[in-house]
């Protein structure tokens, strides 16, 4: 009898190609995010697990699968699973590491961009019919040259964001639980910064941190008191690693002048007052979303599957 192997939601084709060809591939065929009992009674005789962040893997989801070996999340972010339970009773776990690098940072760089250079209200005034001829005062913007970003996470995703903003001429100072190695900051032409000097020197702050105990909510009522008047704030990593309804209090007070967003504390919820500010991009979590990454990303959990089922530690195990 093939090993069995479950996918919570259809991914893109590359990736379930290769297991059909060698497994029992079910997939839930709505699209919408598998219901936590269903997939509660579809884990308990499945071989391998293909999930998504929107799916819990919490104890008891793992504890009923009877002969699961790996779960193979299809992200890189894996605060979704309980990676101490999965641990506890010998089930793999993986990710999608470097593939979505590039991806996440363009999308980033864009939010980036567009509030910097006010291209969704200038889109507005445009389509409104309100554009009456060329004014010397009409939409002025913030030039991103000679500005100082602040990364906040300097991992795969906040180096390749501060090569793209370097590329723009901006100032790049960083925050990370350890500094990376010198080498990679005059690569990046970035220094390393406490989290307080980072805040009270930046233009604009990108987030690029995982979500952990450590990470929840530290972007806050008190971190945006220390930042600068009129700093823009960027957030793709997750929505959890700041408290939304301070980030509201900063937009209102304008010491926050335009946030760009792709994740939310309570995803898919977006506070209502974000969604009626107009200097706020609000994004549906794109960051990975381009035919390359997601199909590089199909790929990358099913080979992680493949692996494991053969008996193989997966190159994206997650220690
Ligand atoms: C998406 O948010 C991911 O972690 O890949």
């Amino acid at each position: 009898m093939k090993k069995k192997v479950y996918i919570t939601r259809q991914i893109p084709e590359s990736g379930v190609d290769l297991l059909k060809g060698k497994y029992r591939v079910e997939i839930f065929p709505e699209n919408r995010p598998m219901p936590g009992d269903l997939l509660l009674q579809k884990v308990e005789d499945c071989d391998a697990l293909v999930c998504l962040i929107s799916d819990s893997i919490d104890e008891k989801i793992i504890a009923s699968a009877k002969k699961l070996k790996i779960v193979a999340n299809f992200a890189v972010g894996y605060n979704n699973i309980d990676i101490a339970a999965a641990k506890k009773y010998g089930i793999m776990a993986t990710n999608t590491p470097g593939v979505l690098t590039n991806a996440t940072a363009e999308i980033a760089f864009a939010m980036l961009i567009v509030l910097t250079r006010k291209i969704m209200e200038a889109d507005r005034f445009t389509r409104t019919g309100r554009f009456s001829g060329w004014d010397p005062l009409l939409l002025l913007g913030d030039e991103l040259r000679g500005k100082t970003l602040g990364i906040i996470g300097m991992g795969r995703i906040g180096q390749e964001m501060a090569m793209k903003c370097k590329a723009f001429g901006m100032n790049l100072v960083y925050h990370n639980r350890r500094p990376v190695d010198q080498k990679t900051e005059k690569r990046l032409s970035a220094s390393y910064a406490s989290l307080n000097k980072l805040l009270h020197l930046s233009d604009a702050i990108s987030i690029h941190t995982p979500l952990n105990h450590e990470t929840y909510h530290l972007v806050n009522e008190q971190t945006f008191e220390e930042m600068k008047t009129g700093t823009y704030l960027i957030n793709t990593s997750r929505g959890e690693v700041m408290d939304e309804k301070a980030l509201v209090h900063a937009l209102k007070a304008g010491k926050i002048k335009g946030a760009g967003l792709d994740v939310y504390e309570f995803e898919p919820e977006i506070s209502r007052e974000l969604m009626g500010m107009s200097n706020v991009v609000l994004l549906p979590h794109i960051g990975s979303a381009t035919k390359e990454t997601r199909s590089r990303m199909s790929e990358m959990v099913a080979k992680n599957v493949i692996a494991a089922l053969e008996g193989k530690v997966p190159d994206n195990l997650i220690p």
